[in-house]
């Protein structure tokens, strides 16, 4: 019971995600669904006079229901009611149908529309969280929480909730339009099969729980698995470990394949049951009637009925019990699929204020760990970096610079101590305003799929192309030497990125980077090791070249080559323990 309370509890809590417009279309779908029942209880009904028409008209002529249709007609005879009766009951199939179909039509759109809302919530949760969440995060759970995750929540979770209203309305109309024309054996019928479908419930619901844990999980693997081979393509080939990713692969992919065939077969075979029991009670049902009532020509249509009626709530409830079983099966990865949806995006009050850099970035006793369990990355460091500087970061792979460079852009807070900016401490309200200063060059320079000029010159917050500096745009390609490239190119700067994509060099890659960040003209420029693929003469011009484009900016870089340095007016080595020596002279260090 308890857990069955959890999964109402989760689709209480999908519900609150969804939009008050969606709820209002999946208002109206509930109304079609009504009248759905309604047309499939007038059809059912209407089925016995049909059949009486035809097995004895005089019984349905002289029936009190039909006189006023009788009357209207002006119908004589009790043979004359064939025509009308049946086209009245082929009119209520042929509308019953129409309405049936479009209640299909319109939940796999609207599931189709939530799912699509869903998607994008959990991908808009998860690229607003600050980015230490993201250092904490595995980015194959999100990738699949958000791929699988909506696939999930619409065909395991949606869909099979509206099947089951609509389901219980027909189940609930046929019920009571058999009952109306024979309560014993609609009562029979109605509570044998429920208890039937329950049992088999009740022993699967535990399985089927199970198997969805292990899809869920196992399917995380899977995209972790499939992210680090194709990653390290490179490492696999050389070391010809094919064979060690595929059984990795098999080991995971098969008990998730199994749990799934599993749940499948465990929702969908209780349908032979049915049917089976189905057939025998109709039978059972036709020999009990034929035997204590009198004359075959009474008999045929209540059975027909019954047998019609039958024929309609079997495959409903059969469908019921699908349902709910594939909203157990997908338990798992709903609850995951709830938790992104649930993740908090911190709100923070934002101050307006403009910070401009005029004086100096300061650390102040700034320690910094990831977190609570690790150890310390930096360790109650004191740092001063004037305005126009250009600052060199070195130190051992690990050591902890990107933490540093992360914590002056503000990207991760300190555990302890400040960031200030001319005096003015940085937090979260303000942090937006300082992170306007700066322009980043990552080591791995993500491109767009567009043009050269584009991969330099668009930004996101200008929706107009046109707006492009070409003379700026000219410069800064010169500037980071990209110039021999764009004239060997038939496009030139339009050449599209993607077209060439493997036929860019590490280097070019990383020269199109800077000269990203060097087109922005932001008064703080920050390298992480974002010449590592240039060579020494290479890194040289462009460093120069920063300098004299921006005379007055702020430029900090990481750097793992001494001669990148030597312009640096201030060099900060970041040691293991996680504390910062100054060095003045990059010649002293090498001596070092
Ligand atoms: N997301 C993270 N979670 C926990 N520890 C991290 C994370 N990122 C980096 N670290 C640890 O912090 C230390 C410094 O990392 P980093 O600043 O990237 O070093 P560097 O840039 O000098 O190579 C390393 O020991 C690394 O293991
Ligand atoms: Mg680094």
């Amino acid at each position: 019971m308890e857990k069955n309370n959890g999964v109402l509890s989760l689709v209480k809590a999908f519900f609150r995600h969804v939009s008050k417009r969606k709820k209002i279309h999946l208002v109206q779908l509930s109304l079609l669904m009504i009248l759905a029942t309604l047309a499939e209880v007038v059809s059912l009904g209407l089925a016995l006079p049909f059949l009486s028409v035809i097995t004895n008209p005089e019984n349905l002529y002289t029936s009190e229901y039909v006189k006023p249709f009788v009357d209207l007609l002006n119908i004589q005879d009790a043979s004359e009611l064939l025509l009308p009766v049946s086209l009245i009951f082929i009119l209520t199939i042929i509308l019953s149908s129409i309405i049936r179909a479009s209640v299909l039509f319109f939940s796999g759109k609207l599931s189709a529309s939530i799912g699509s809302d869903i998607g994008l919530q959990m991908f808009s949760n998860s690229i607003n969280q600050e980015y230490v969440v993201h250092t904490r995060q595995n980015s194959s759970k999100l990738v699949t929480g958000i791929l699988n995750k909506v696939d999930v929540v619409v065909g395991g979770i949606l869909a099979p909730i509206l099947t089951i209203v609509s389901s219980i309305l027909v189940v609930i109309g046929i019920t009571f339009t058999l009952f109306y024309i024979n309560p014993t054996v609609t009562l029979f019928l109605f509570f044998f099969f429920s208890f039937i479908l329950l049992i088999i419930f009740k022993f699967t619901r535990e399985i089927l729980k199970e198997n969805s844990f292990i899809i869920s999980s196992k399917y995380i693997q899977l995209v972790k698995i499939l992210n680090e081979s194709l990653g390290g393509i490179r490492d696999i080939l050389l070391e010809k470990s094919q064979d060690f990713y595929c059984d990795q692969y098999k080991k995971i992919d098969v008990p998730m394949r199994f749990s799934g065939a599993n749940n499948k077969f465990i929702s969908g075979s209780p349908r032979f049951l049915v049917e089976m029991l189905g057939m025998i009670f109709i039978t059972l049902t036709a020999l009990y009637l034929v035997m204590f009532n009198n004359g075959i020509e009474n008999v045929v249509p209540l059975l027909g009925v019954i047998v019609l009626g039958a024929q309609k709530l079997l495959p409903v409830l059969q469908q019921t019990f699908h349902s709910v079983s594939t909203i157990n099966g997908n338990i798992g990865s709903f609850k995951d699929a709830i938790l992104l949806l649930e993740e908090k995006i911190k709100k923070v009050e934002v101050c307006n204020k403009n910070i401009t850099l005029s004086k100096n970035i300061k650390l102040i006793d700034v320690s910094f760990k990831y977190s609570i369990e690790c150890k310390n990355v930096l360790n109650n460091i004191n740092i001063n970096i004037e305005k126009g500087s250009c600052v060199g970061f070195i130190g051992e792979t690990g050591s902890g610079k990107s933490t540093l460079v992360d914590i002056i852009m503000s990207l991760l807070s300190p555990s302890s101590g400040i960031l200030s900016i001319d005096g003015i401490t940085i937090d979260e309200s303000n942090r937006s305003n300082w992170q306007r200063n700066i322009a980043h060059v990552p080591q791995h320079v993500y491109l767009f799929d567009s043009s050269i000029k584009e991969n330099i010159a668009f930004s996101v917050n200008s929706e107009d192309s046109e707006d492009i500096d070409n003379e700026l745009l000219n410069k800064v390609v010169k500037l980071c030497k990209l110039d021999s490239l764009v004239e060997s190119l038939p496009d030139g700067l339009n050449a599209k990125v993607g077209e060439m994509g493997v036929r860019l060099s590490g280097g070019q890659r990383q020269r199109i980077g800077i000269a990203r960040a060097l087109y922005k003209r932001k008064p703080v420029i920050v390298l992480d090791e974002a010449t590592s693929a240039l060579d020494g003469k290479t890194e040289e011009f462009i460093m120069n070249s920063i300098r004299a484009l921006q005379v007055d900016s702020t430029v900090l870089m990481i750097a793992h080559r001494m001669s990148t340095l030597r312009n640096c007016n201030k060099i900060l080595e970041v040691r293991r323990n996680g504390q910062i020596i100054e060095h003045k002279d990059v010649e002293l260090i090498t001596q070092a």
